[in-house]
Formats: C-alpha cells, sequence, structure tokens
C-alpha cells in the first residue's frame, strides 16, 4: 500500500480540506502516513496570507524530497497551489502536481494519476459542484472534535488580503446537510463542532431548507439555532466578519447553552482612518457597540481578535488607538500580525512605509499590552468551574490532561484515562505563564 504524508499550513478550512483528502485516500488505497521520509506521496497544503507563510513551502518541499529513502510524488495544493498554479513546477523542482481549493474532492483521481502518467499534472478546476464539504469520520485532528465548514470563499476583499483571490468566491453549504453531518458526528461520539467559514457569518444558502421555523433576520443566526436543536453537546464557530456580525448572535447563544460562550471577531485595527483603507466595512464606534453586548452577556462569553500592525500609512496615533482599543475590549487572547504586502491585492500598490524597525517596535508593544490584559482576565478565572471536553494528555505532569473549555481556553488538570473524550467540570486552582490549571469539580 503506497503512504501518504500530509503537511498542512494555514487556517482552519486548510485543516478540513486535509482531513478530507486524508479520509478519501485512506478509502481508496492508501496509507496515512507520520514519517515524511516514509511517504510514497507528499502532499503540502499550502497557505498565502503572509510573505513567510509561503516561503515555508519552498524550504519545505526540498527538505522533504532530500529527507527520505524513496523518492515521493509531491503535490501542493491549498491557497499557494490556487494562486500560482503550474508556475510551481518552475518556482519548485520535484513538484509533481498541483491541486487547486476547489479540487480537493478529486484528490483520488490526480493521485493515481500521478502514479501511472509520471507527468506534471494540474487541476485548479473550480466546479463547485463538485467541492467535497463531507466532513472527515476518520483522520481528524481529535476523534472529539470536528470542524464543519458551512461557507467556503470570501466576498469582501479587504484591500491587505490574498483569500478572496485563492478562496474563490462565497459558497454556502445547505442548512440540511449540515445539520445532517452534525448530527451523524453526535451519534460518532463528537462532542464538539465547529462551525467553520472564512466569514460563518456571511452564510447565505441558496434555499431557506432547515432553517424554516428557526428565529433570526440573518441565516446564519437560524443556522446557529437550528444546529443547537440537534443536542450536539457543545458548538463553536468562527471566524466572524464584525460588520456582519449581529446582536441576535448573541441572543441565540444566551438562549441555547449548547452554543459555546466564545466569540473571534478580528479587528484588524484600532483606527477609523486605518480601518477605511482596509476597506473593512466597520468602524470603531461600531465594533464598540457589538462588544458592548457581548461583554453585556450573563454567558460570560471570551472574546478573540486578529490585528494588523503596521498596514501601510499607519501612524503613531493610528497604532496608539489600536493599544487603547485593546484596553477597551480587553481580549482574552489576540493574534497580533506584521503587515505582509501580498502581490495582486490593492494594498500592494500603496507604499509600505511603516519601516521594519516601526513594525517590530509597535509589534513588542502591543504583544505586552495584550499579556497584562490576560494575566488579568486569567486572574478572574481562578476559583471559577469551567465546563473542559477532555482532549488528551498533558506530558508535563503526571495524569495530566488537557482540553478546552467552552470559552476556547486550555485548560490542564488531573485525570484518569476514562475520561477522554468526556466533558468535565473544572475549578481553575492556579495560573502558570498564562496557562490554566485546575482540578476535576466534585
Ligand atoms: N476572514 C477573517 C480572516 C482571515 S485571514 C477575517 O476577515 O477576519 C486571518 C488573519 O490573517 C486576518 O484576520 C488578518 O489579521 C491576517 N492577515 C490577512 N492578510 C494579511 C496580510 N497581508 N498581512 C498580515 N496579516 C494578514
Ligand atoms: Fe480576507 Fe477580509 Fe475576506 Fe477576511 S474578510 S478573508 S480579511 S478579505
Ligand atoms: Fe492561508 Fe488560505 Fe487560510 S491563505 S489563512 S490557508 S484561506
Amino acid at each position: 500500500m503506497k503512504r501518504v504524508y500530509i503537511e498542512t499550513f494555514g487556517c482552519q478550512m486548510n485543516v478540513s480540506d486535509s482531513e478530507r483528502i486524508a479520509t478519501s485516500l485512506s478509502k481508496n488505497g492508501y496509507q496515512m502516513t507520520s514519517d515524511e521520509a516514509d511517504a510514497d506521496v507528499v502532499i503540502l497544503n499550502t497557505c498565502s496570507v503572509r510573505e513567510r507563510a509561503e516561503h515555508k513551502l519552498y524550504t519545505r518541499v526540498g527538505e522533504i524530497r532530500h529527507s527520505g529513502r524513496k523518492k515521493p510524488v509531491v503535490g501542493i495544493t491549498g491557497c499557494v497551489a490556487q494562486l500560482d498554479g503550474e508556475t510551481l513546477f518552475d518556482k519548485i523542482a520535484g513538484v509533481d502536481f498541483v491541486m487547486g481549493t476547489r479540487a480537493t474532492g478529486r484528490v483520488v483521481n490526480i493521485v493515481d494519476a500521478a502514479f501511472t502518467q509520471r507527468k506534471r499534472l494540474v487541476d485548479l478546476n473550480e466546479r463547485e459542484d463538485e467541492y467535497d464539504w463531507t466532513v472527515a469520520d476518520t483522520h481528524r485532528h481529535s476523534p472529539y472534535v470536528a470542524f464543519v465548514p458551512i461557507i467556503e470563499g470570501c466576498n469582501k476583499f479587504c484591500t491587505y488580503c490574498i483569500v478572496p483571490f485563492s478562496r474563490g468566491r462565497e459558497k454556502s453549504l445547505p442548512a440540511t446537510e449540515i445539520v445532517a453531518q452534525v448530527e451523524k458526528l453526535k451519534s460518532s461520539g463528537v462532542k464538539e463542532v465547529h462551525l467553520i467559514g472564512q466569514n460563518v457569518n456571511s452564510y447565505r444558502p441558496t434555499s431557506n431548507e432547515g432553517l424554516d421555523g428557526f428565529e433570526g433576520k440573518s441565516a446564519f443566526t437560524r443556522l446557529l439555532r437550528a444546529v443547537a436543536a440537534t443536542g450536539m453537546d457543545r458548538i463553536k464557530f468562527t471566524t466572524s466578519f464584525p460588520r456582519d456580525f449581529r446582536d441576535e448572535i448573541v441572543d441565540a447563544i444566551e438562549e441555547n447553552e449548547n452554543l459555546c460562550n466564545w466569540v473571534h471577531l478580528p479587528v484588524q485595527s484600532g483606527s477609523d482612518r486605518i480601518l477605511e483603507r482596509m476597506k473593512r466595512g466597520h468602524t470603531i464606534s461600531r465594533y464598540k457597540e457589538k462588544i458592548d453586548r457581548i461583554k453585556k452577556s450573563h454567558r460570560n462569553i471570551a472574546l478573540t481578535t486578529d490585528i494588523i500592525i503596521g498596514f501601510p500609512g499607519e501612524t503613531e496615533q493610528d497604532f496608539e488607538d489600536t493599544v487603547s482599543l485593546f484596553e477597551y475590549c480587553e481580549y482574552d487572547s489576540a493574534y497580533i500580525f506584521k503587515y505582509s504586502p501580498r502581490p495582486g491585492t490593492p494594498a500592494y500598490e500603496m507604499e509600505d512605509d511603516v519601516t521594519p524597525a516601526d513594525k517590530t517596535l509597535r509589534f513588542l508593544k502591543l504583544q505586552e499590552t495584550q499579556k497584562k490584559i490576560e494575566q488579568r482576565i486569567h486572574q478572574r478565572y481562578l476559583k471559577q468551574v469551567l465546563n473542559v471536553l477532555v482532549e488528551g494528555r498533558s506530558v508535563r505532569t503526571e495524569n495530566g490532561y488537557t482540553g478546552h473549555s467552552t470559552c476556547h481556553k486550555v485548560v490542564n488538570f488531573v485525570s484518569d484515562e476514562a475520561s477522554l473524550g468526556e466533558v468535565r467540570n473544572v475549578r481553575i486552582t492556579e495560573i502558570k505563564s498564562n496557562s490554566l490549571f485546575g482540578e476535576v469539580a466534585r
């Protein structure tokens, strides 16, 4: 049996695509391996969102080709594959096939062909009806947690972002299929689903089927209620687009215990001037109104964000506005990125005028601000009881286990083998270097 090694970069959508690729290959005569040196097929699922992510690909192909005893078939998929297509054959030596982001449903054909035809193969065809949405039933990142794509692609065209080019236009999966998948996952023992998409709250299926009878002005809110009605233990969703984030989403969370108390709402900048240049479609005052509604909730909703520092034209004042916004929002965590110009995007044409030294200074300062906020927030969790899904062993302590709370915090605690895959109430007893430690509450 031929062995396949898959390496995944980028976001949850890529993780989810890799899971589907692994599942369909393993159902069709291939075997997955975690040992790259022993692989007959190597598939790299790539990310293009920042330059550094893209560069990783170039170094990895070289390393992998020279690491093994065999000379594997090498395939590139994901966002770099979609954007660069067959030019990758010239850019990287040893690539055998290039498979676009919406061609992954045909992975078995292309890998089979790579062995029989021994020529360079490309499949970038966006035959949308053939995009594979099925949630992997094997080869998931966790047996207890499943990523369920509900919308794929992006229509927003924020000026810095490559995703609308690599992922194509938004396409939503019918609600009936989403609900059926969640029900199937539930009966197979999955305890937590993440409804995923570049912008989940832009969910807009072509038909209302499956949403009828569920309250909400937007299809996404109705979908949340429909998925909650399946009785799945825990439901998380990411990423939410701030402009389209409606208060009714918080209403739905308040009304359904299984809709988890965590919202990821990437603000990107604390300055209206920069948001305008980014074409994000929201202002800071509108964003704060949404934050106020989230913070007011009795569900104690955790809030996370993404930020780009050093966007073209960002002044010290703009940056200070971002720092102030962080103090206002008190995010539970924040992904902070230095702006990286992406060829083909509108921002690429703007002058990248914040010096690398200033980008680094601002990055470090914001990181420091966030660290202090997190320490403050973590103190509030002390003595609280969090509902934790036991996902795996924690290597650091004897009988140590680890999992995520409903508010998506990593919690470490002492437990036993039988608790794996179960939900436990854990009382937080200690905060160590920004991690939560606790004990199972009796
Ligand atoms: N759809 C999501 C984000 C998807 S990309 C949203 O709109 O919020 C994930 C994150 O990468 C973004 O939130 C942004 O912070 C970051 N990012 C995207 N393009 C970038 C670029 N050119 N340079 C630096 N960071 C970028
Ligand atoms: Fe990129 Fe904006 Fe789309 Fe998010 S919403 S994926 S940042 S273009
Ligand atoms: Fe990267 Fe593509 Fe996701 S560019 S962040 S893998 S959509």
